[in-house]
């Protein structure tokens, strides 16, 4: 599928290039503070990607009846996977426990397990789930994490099972590169305690095609982008 994942790539890489060069001096912030700090603004926020939230939600085989959510935050992509499925069984995982107060008292009455885990250490099970899905969460990881989580994503579908990546995806090779070098120097120079902080490294699309083919999923392409959030759908079988 043709998907224009930036319409001005030469604007696009000279806004970022500014962007870093203003912000060089700013440290990042320990990833879970970064959204707790940002609770009150944070859905609004984030309503600039209504439209990926609906088209996530839409790309979900019929009859999906449990859900793994990467990086659930306040749930989100959850309020439209419950208005197609509102019985689903859904485990969310999530770093910031302020985010998941939010998103379970939104939806009491919803079949919701959350855990305030590191997606990358948790374990998920084996043939557990029918679907996984992440929206805006994985960029802010390295490609060899990435295969690791993919592997013990494909474990964790069921044999039919899908992947729904809802991201942010690197427009080039030196958009990836040139991130990847901002984080390395961010974290050298300024210390952070807690593992993870808010900085952004996406992927292209090619390589985070790549790593989720090499991790096992027989079958993943780009199915549309919505304001910046490409969709990526990957299948763990032929099925
Ligand atoms: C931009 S928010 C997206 C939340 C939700 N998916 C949405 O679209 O509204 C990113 C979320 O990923 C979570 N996160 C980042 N790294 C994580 C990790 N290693 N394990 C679990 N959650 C993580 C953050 O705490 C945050 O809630």
């Amino acid at each position: 599928m043709d998907v224009v994942i930036r319409e001005d790539i030469a604007g696009y890489m000279a806004d970022l290039k500014k962007f870093l060069a203003d912000t060089r001096d700013e440290s990042p912030e320990e990833m879970a503070a970064f959204f707790s700090a940002r609770l009150d603004i944070y859905e609004e926020h984030m309503s600039a990607w209504a439209k990926g939230y609906r088209r996530l939600a839409s790309l979900l085989p019929e009859r999906t009846a449990s859900i793994l959510d990467l990086g659930c935050g306040t749930g989100l992509e959850l309020d439209e996977i419950f208005r197609r499925f509102p019985d689903v069984e859904v485990t969310g995982i999530d770093l910031c426990a302020d985010m998941l107060k939010k998103l379970s008292e939104k939806h009491p009455d919803k079949n919701l397990t959350l855990l305030c885990a590191d997606y990358l250490a948790a374990p998920f099970g084996e043939n557990s789930f029918d679907a996984a899905v992440s929206f805006e969460s994985l960029h802010h990881f390295f490609p060899g994490d990435k295969l690791g989580l993919y592997r013990k994503l494909s474990a964790a579908l069921k044999e039919t099972g899908v992947f729904i990546l809802g991201d942010y995806i690197a427009c080039c090779d030196e958009e990836e590169e040139l991130l990847r070098e901002a984080y390395l120097e961010k974290r050298r120079r300024f210390p952070v305690s807690g593992k993870f902080v808010h900085f952004d490294i996406p992927l292209t699309a090619e390589h985070e095609i790549s790593l989720l083919k090499d991790a096992g999923f027989a079958e993943a392409e780009i199915v549309g982008c919505e304001n910046g959030a490409t969709l990526i759908a990957a299948k763990k079988s032929r099925v």
